[in-house]
């Protein structure tokens, strides 16, 4: 209950012992509703060291609870309202209950493991602990038509995080994974609720593999998959992640909802691994094989075909041919 206000005091004192009469007082709890609080604090995985002269934060648990993505987060509406599971069945269905139910955008809902991940096309989608499974709410008011462009500003915010926090091969391969290097890293489901009057809310699902131990993945999945903690060799802040994430999100978006998606789109050919490749796009059992040439304004790739001729690929699987391009 007191949680939070204690948590503030003892980060106020940086690497300061804080005594325990000045938490009491500056909150106005009792010794023994002191002694419970750190115990549940310490329960969340903080690491606190007591002495007779107070308590002193040694370490903050690498975990995406919402007093940590909140603190120092700089974004107006995006993220702003969390809810947050440390297991859930997909944050996408939860955020669709909680779109049903009114909530307002920015909205989101991140879980520390999903049981029911869902992929793309039906696939699942594997979420241990230790990634990152986030899903944000938006109701931007726009045509049904556009709503897809969002799966691409999700990806633009994505690389531009990977790329500002890690500093590795990130890309973008169409039409919405990210890489590392040939690699995925992340992935992002976007679904949309529209009635007859047009557009009620969109849900955008981003799933990072963070931390995540990669060689505990079926194999099949390991090969085609990395993590950051793979590539790096240590583990990576998740809330730090996140807060920057969503802060790019939030600039892309603003962007987005008054024009400027050409600017964005500009942006994801820069990071596109794609463009430039010689690719197969399977879907429904046909296989397109050509060089990507482009994207077009509505998010659709263009190749060209062995004989020369152009054709645009709406959706599918996308797979970068080695040594072709
Ligand atoms: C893909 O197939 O590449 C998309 C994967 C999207 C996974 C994320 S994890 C958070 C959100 N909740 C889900 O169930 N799926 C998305």
């Amino acid at each position: 209950m007191y949680k939070k206000q204690i948590l503030r005091t003892i980060y106020q004192s940086k690497d300061e012992y804080v005594s325990r009469e000045t938490i009491k007082s500056e909150i106005g709890i009792s010794d023994a509703q002191l002694t419970d609080e750190i115990k549940e604090i310490e329960e969340e995985g903080y690491e606190i060291e007591s002495s007779t002269d107070g308590y002193r934060l040694i370490k903050t648990p690498n975990r995406l609870i919402p007093y940590e993505l909140k603190r120092n987060l700089s974004t107006n509406y995006i993220g702003q309202e969390i809810h947050y599971y440390p297991e859930v069945d997909s944050t996408n269905e939860v955020a669709k209950k909680l779109a049903e139910e009114g909530a307002t955008e920015g909205t989101i809902v991140i879980a520390e493991s999903q049981y029911s991940g869902r992929g793309r096309r039906g696939k699942k989608w594997l979420s241990p602990s230790g990634g990152v499974w986030m899903t944000i709410i938006l109701r931007p008011d726009i045509p049904i038509y556009k709503a897809p462009q969002l799966t691409l500003v999700t990806g633009v915010a994505v690389a531009e995080t990977l790329d500002q926090e890690c500093r590795l091969d990130v890309g973008i391969k169409w039409p919405n994974d990210i890489l590392i290097g040939e690699k995925k890293v992340c992935g992002i489901l976007t679904e949309v609720s529209a009635n007859p009057n047009g557009l009620e809310y969109v849900v955008v699902g981003i799933g990072i593999d963070l931390n995540v131990d990669v060689d505990n993945f079926p194999p099949g999945l390991r090969e085609g998959a990395t993590s950051l903690k793979y590539e790096l060799e240590k583990e990576i802040s998740g809330a730090k992640l996140v807060q920057t994430f969503l802060s790019n999100f939030e600039n892309l978006y603003n962007n987005f909802k008054i024009g400027k998606f050409p600017e964005i789109l500009k942006e994801w050919r820069r990071l596109s691994k794609t463009i430039g490749s010689y690719v197969e796009v399977h879907k429904k059992g046909r296989v397109v094989r050509g060089e990507a040439v482009g994207i077009t304004k509505e998010g659709v790739l263009i190749l060209e075909m062995d004989d020369g001729s152009l054709r645009k690929v709406i959706s599918g699987e996308c797979i970068h041919q080695k040594g072709n391009d």
